[in-house]
């Protein structure tokens, strides 16, 4: 099957990442780290790409691609919102936000819309519990989240 030309750019990309580092397994996490950063989230191929480059199993690039939290193994959203769900944000109403996300995007926690956009998670508590419910995208941090405050911070983020 041809394969589009996205695709092809794509590989490039991994390859060029992937050969700036020796061939060597100290890399592996740098490497990875890398190819997260330019695509979000690490793309099979990628990883099959790095396994062959230091010439160690894929299943050993899997599990160190599974136990860092840092990695995704699927893609994520161009703005990542992360909302507190730890005691104090729950009482203070951080299962609102999350429903309210859910009317505004259409995704729940660990889902992506369709067009890339937005992902959703939740995270534990963020040690901020005195600005409860707290919401974070791409790591800004939004204090005392409201559902119109929650509009607005989509508004904001939104295909920028
Ligand atoms: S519970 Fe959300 S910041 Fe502590």
């Amino acid at each position: 099957m041809a394969e589009n030309s996205q695709q092809t750019a794509d590989r490039e990309v991994m390859s060029s990442i992937i050969n700036r580092y020796p061939p060597e397994r100290r890399f592996i996490l740098a490497i990875m780290q890398d190819l997260q950063k330019q695509f979000n989230y690490l793309p099979k191929e990628a990883l099959q790409m790095t396994a062959e480059h230091v010439n160690t199993p894929m299943t050993v690039i899997f599990s160190m691609a599974t136990f860092y939290k840092a990695f995704s193994l699927v893609p994520k959203g161009r703005v990542v919102l992360k909302t507190c769900d730890g005691t104090a944000c729950h009482i203070k109403g951080s299962t609102i936000i999350i429903d309210e996300v859910y009317k505004i995007l259409g995704i729940r926690p660990g889902e992506t819309t369709p067009d890339g956009q937005f992902s959703l998670e939740t995270v534990n508590c963020l040690g901020a519990c005195a600005i409860a419910p707290v919401l974070l995208a791409n790591d800004r941090v939004y204090p005392k989240v409201t559902p119109a405050l929650l509009r607005e911070i989509i508004e904001e983020n939104r295909g920028q």
